[in-house]
């Protein structure tokens, strides 16, 4: 990962620079403390610190060890924490698979601050013309760095079964994208890390129990997408994949078309009439969500979506929406806060945006609100030739799939990514 680019604002003077692994002497007092935590970890490290989640959760305080201090000068200096790729370095090299080991509080902290700063320092090179661009979050972006990237945020609750196969998917990309990934720590639990998650190992950010229909879910979500704009600015789509989630294009392709409008891939359904819809809204008890979330103004789509930068960080600012929906549902089964929160964020904060989701799913046959799933006895190979034409090839993604046809699926990646 291309990550080094650090944006630091000092006294309106901008300057972006490259941390430098070897030469971390140049820096403050702030970098000297997290050179100091690593020292101590490289200490613990020889000493046998654990070298799996599990051993992990057995002390938790390698946990606390292994994350930075909390940077009370960047509040003044910018973004330092940013660069945090000499700690990911050290950290995945000591064999822990964690991004950082933030609570949620202080991941939201840094996200938010550094948004804040971004956007300080787009009206600065606004003003003085240094960059010019017509996408506003993309005017910020390092002068040294590179192309935006998608962030892929898996969103798991039993594992990766088609890792194989998005390793192929992302084979030779490797400057446009980032991966991050959200599991429900029981799985992290059992599947024990020895390093053999290939590209998605070292890319598990600090997770929390997921349920179906539950606010944890969202909850989930916001994480991923404070995470991935926290940790590389050129992180520009936000999309969220399932474990049961298969590519069906090929990765230039989907990276054009996103590249060439500045919407974002969701679905913001509205359904006035639906008494499906009628009840999710009211399941919080009547009037809860007014005066901010009349029904006129409720939203209801797919959770699977792929959202533009500025849309995730209205995600993790809004403090309008969230509150409302974040209230305790009275039946669990109509709660879905998943289908409706993100959907009615966005469309209602930048209206006519939201250009449907990205991921396939057939609901023939469905079962307990369960989509169509695919497995060995179906014929993949015309399925999946549907999915990639069907309407002008909009889909990028496609679910959900069992986890017995990744073989299958890997014989089919001359038709996957054709
Ligand atoms: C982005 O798209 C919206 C909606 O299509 C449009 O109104 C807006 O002008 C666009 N913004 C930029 C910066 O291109
Ligand atoms: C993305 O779109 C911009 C503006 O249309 C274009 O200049 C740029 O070359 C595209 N980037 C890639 C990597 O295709
Ligand atoms: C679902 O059913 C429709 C109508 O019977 C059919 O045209 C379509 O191909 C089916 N889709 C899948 C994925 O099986
Ligand atoms: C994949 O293709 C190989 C070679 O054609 C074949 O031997 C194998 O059985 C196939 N695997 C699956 C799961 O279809």
């Amino acid at each position: 990962m291309a990550c080094c680019q650090d944006l630091v604002g000092l006294n309106g003077r901008l300057a972006v620079r490259s941390l430098d692994v070897e030469n971390l002497g140049g820096w403050d007092l702030a970098v000297l403390l997290t050179t100091a935590v690593l020292g101590a970890l490289w200490l613990l490290v020889d000493r046998g610190i654990p070298t799996s989640f599990q051993q992990l959760e057995m002390s938790p305080s390698a946990l606390a060890i292994a994350t930075p201090p909390i940077d009370q000068t960047a509040d003044v200096d910018g973004p330092r924490w940013q660069c945090n790729d000499a700690l990911q370095k050290t950290l995945r090299e000591r064999g822990l698979m964690m991004l950082h080991g933030w609570s949620d509080e202080e991941l939201f902290r840094r996200a938010l601050k550094v948004e804040d700063i971004r956007e300080g320092l787009n009206s600065f090179m606004e003003d003085s013309n240094i960059l010019s661009g017509t996408q506003a979050s993309l005017r910020c972006r390092p002068r040294d760095g590179g192309n935006p990237k998608i962030a892929f945020m898996f969103l798991t609750s039993s594992g990766l079964p088609f890792a194989p196969l998005w390793e192929k998917f992302f084979e030779g990309n490797e400057d446009l994208y980032n991966i991050y990934v959200h599991a429900k720590p029981d799985w992290l639990r059992y599947v024990g890390f020895d390093g053999s998650m290939g590209i998605f190992w070292g890319r598990v950010v600090p997770s929390g129990n997921t349920n179906r229909a539950a606010l944890n879910i969202v909850e989930a979500e916001r994480r991923l997408l404070a995470n991935a704009l926290l940790d590389d600015p050129l992180n520009e789509w936000f999309t969220l994949i399932s474990e049961s989630c298969i590519p069906i294009q090929n990765f230039g392709y989907i990276y054009s078309k996103l590249n060439a409008t500045n919407v974002s891939r969701i679905d913001c359904g509205y359904f006035p009439k639906s008494r499906l819809v009628a009840s999710r809204y009211g399941v919080r008890g009547e009037g809860a969500m007014l005066p901010e979330v009349p029904l006129s103004k409720f939203r209801f789509g797919s959770q699977w979506f792929s959202i533009r930068r500025r849309h995730a960080v209205a995600v993790i600012r809004d403090t309008k929406y969230w509150p409302k929906f974040k209230q305790p549902c009275r039946r669990i089964e109509a709660c879905m806060p998943d289908e409706h929160y993100v959907q009615t964020l966005i469309d209602n904060a930048d209206e006519g945006s939201c250009h449907g989701t990205p991921t396939f799913v057939s609901w023939n046959g469905s079962v307990g609100g369960h989509p169509q799933s695919f497995g060995l006895t179906d014929d993949l190979q015309l399925l999946i030739d549907g999915m990639k034409t069907q309407q002008e090839g909009r889909y990028f993604f496609a679910r959900k799939f069992r986890p017995e046809v990744l073989g299958s699926l890997l014989n089919l990646t001359d038709l996957l990514f054709r």
